[in-house]
């Protein structure tokens, strides 16, 4: 009966406590003292593309909390705003029509409907639907399958964001000395554009439910819209604490991913983080995942091995690191160890 109705459907049960597939043992509870408040990571102004500056503290951040937020990117706040209010207007739509975009039912591969992170292995079940959204370059064919509710809003989200990803994928690979983006090599680095609606629906245990657990994202980059309710962590380097991504109006938070980690070797870091819930607000973010083709070849460039630096990685199938780390729970780096 449940079916495809999700974590909304649970919330709107008034339930008085989560099920018990929902309760993560206390370890993996985040400890509020294990909050560091004086911390926050960098904001960046990327106004001036061209200017060394901007470059170099998109590099700083990248090879040391592998996290920033970017403001003045160009793209209007409304444009930002829309997104977000049709990952509300999705979740609110009757179970129904939801129901409709579960992978059993979906008109089209370019659209799916999901829960917690991968249902059938999660040890724990995270306290989230979200709304997938394939990008493969034909979008704008694939998205006549999306729902009403999405389309639109996602495609001219996707029409800013592009030149936003390849102006960071741009500095980031000049800072590992390697080719930029070219025609050649875009269609195979952000050949896979993963567009979600994340719903974190209102938890009446937000302390031992976990929107989404300890985990590195298997992207180059990942690009969030967040909204104002907060819960985002990221892991302290060189300390066992964690940092809250205050959500700053009009800004897009930016994380390096596994696959630049591994290209890099590790001269930028994708940082573990966790997303808790909150016992009085529905939560949306937007990542955009920037994902490689599956058949693309991943391993350290050239570049960052020259003069005899050895490889900490080997080549690896991209597809073959996706589906890894979709065959297993939330594991906080485990899944980088996949391509030692
Ligand atoms: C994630 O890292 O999986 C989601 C981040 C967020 O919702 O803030
Ligand atoms: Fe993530």
């Amino acid at each position: 009966v449940n079916k495809g109705n999700g974590v909304k459907g649970l919330s709107q049960t008034n339930l008085k406590s989560i099920p018990e597939l929902y309760i993560n043992p206390p370890e993996e509870r985040l400890d509020p003292t294990q909050v560091v408040t004086q911390k926050s990571i960098p904001t960046i102004d990327v106004s001036k593309w061209d200017d060394p500056e901007t470059a170099d503290s998109i590099c700083r951040a990248a090879a040391q909390l592998g996290f920033f937020q970017i403001i003045n990117h160009g793209i209007p706040l409304e444009v930002l705003e829309n997104v977000k209010k049709a990952a509300h207007e999705f979740f609110e739509l009757p179970v129904e029509e939801r129901r409709k975009y579960l992978k059993e039912n979906s008109p089209s591969p370019t659209v799916e409907l999901m829960t917690s992170h991968s249902p059938l292995v999660d040890t724990v079940l995270e306290w989230k639907d979200y709304l997938i959204h394939y990008c493969d370059g034909q979008e704008i064919e694939g998205s006549k399958f999306w729902p009403h509710v999405s389309r639109d809003q996602v495609l001219e989200y996707l029409k800013w964001t592009k030149p936003i990803i390849r102006k960071l994928l741009n500095v980031l690979l000049k800072g590992l000395n390697t080719d930029e983006i070219n025609e050649a090599n875009e269609s195979i680095l952000m050949g896979k554009l993963v567009v979600d609606f994340i719903y974190y629906p209102v938890c009446p245990d937000p302390d031992l439910a976990a929107g989404v657990g300890r985990h590195s994202d298997v992207s180059l980059i990942t690009v969030l819209l967040q909204d104002d309710v907060g819960g985002l962590y990221v892991r302290e380097p060189e300390g066992n604490g964690w940092i809250h991504v205050t959500p700053v109006q009009g800004a897009l938070v930016i994380n390096i991913g596994d696959v630049l980690q591994i290209m890099s070797n590790d001269k930028y870091k994708s940082i573990e983080h966790r997303v808790t819930v909150n016992g009085t607000k529905n939560r949306v973010s937007v990542p955009i995942f920037v994902n490689p083709v599956p058949n693309a070849v991943i391993g350290p460039v050239p570049e960052v091995l020259e003069g005899g630096v050895k490889p900490i990685y080997k080549q690896v199938v991209y597809s073959d690191y996706f589906n890894y780390f979709f065959s297993k729970g939330h594991d906080g780096k485990e899944t980088i160890e996949y391509a030692k």
